[in-house]
């Protein structure tokens, strides 16, 4: 491609540091139902509150506008998580703590995220609640519908989900209450991004 590559005249770090932030992509992976959203939504308005400039990205809502054309193959799983790092490294350009909360179900996939966004700009949070605890609570009824046939490649029932080896943390959501969640994930993330 003869795309020449443009530079900006603010570079991303003359941005972070007007912010006084480090800029950090949060990526939760984890099954549907997982309690991913939740977290990234918490963590959203705990971070905002301390100051910090972010931004949250949730499959549900990108999957409305941005991707509504793709779908649930490994095709078009690869494509979704593709122009969401895109957009999570533009918006770490910008400065800002982006946070991701995608079922991002394949191995290959997160890797090529981390590589897209940078191995420091990324922290990879899973959250492992067990299947079947996500298919009991079955907050939007999919399970049900994917169980009886009526959705295909679902995540769990019909199509794979490959679980982190070398997460930077993980939730036991089964276990930890969503503040003992969140306490731990701050503790994780804050040193990452406060500017020292
Ligand atoms: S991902 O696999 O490409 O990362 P993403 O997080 O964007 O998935 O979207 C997941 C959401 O789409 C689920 O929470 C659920 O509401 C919905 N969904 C619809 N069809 C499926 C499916 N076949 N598998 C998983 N989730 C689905």
């Amino acid at each position: 491609m003869n795309i020449p590559h443009e530079d900006y005249i603010i570079t991303p770090t003359q941005r972070a540091t007007q912010k006084n932030q480090k800029p950090l992509l949060i990526w939760f992976t984890g099954l549907s139902g997982c309690g991913k959203s939740t977290l990234a939504k918490n963590l959203d308005v705990k971070l905002f509150e301390k100051g910090y400039h972010t931004f949250s990205l949730d499959g549900d809502c990108i999957r409305s506008g941005l991707n509504k054309d793709l779908g649930f193959t490994p095709e078009g799983r690869k494509e979704n998580l593709r122009r969401v790092g895109e957009v999570a490294k533009l918006m770490l350009d910008a400065g800002l703590i982006v946070i991701g909360a995608f079922i991002s179900p394949y191995r290959e996939d997160r890797l090529k995220l981390q590589k897209t966004v940078g191995a420091n700009h990324y922290f990879e949070i899973f959250v492992d609640t067990p299947l079947g605890i996500c298919e009991e609570r079955d907050v939007k009824g999919l399970y049900a519908k994917a169980r009886k046939g009526e959705i295909e490649n679902f995540t769990g029932i019909s199509a794979p989900y490959e679980a982190p080896n070398r997460a930077d943390l993980r939730i036991d959501n089964s276990k930890w209450s969503l503040d003992d969640s969140l306490r731990n994930i701050l503790m994780e993330v804050e040193h990452r991004i406060a500017k020292n």
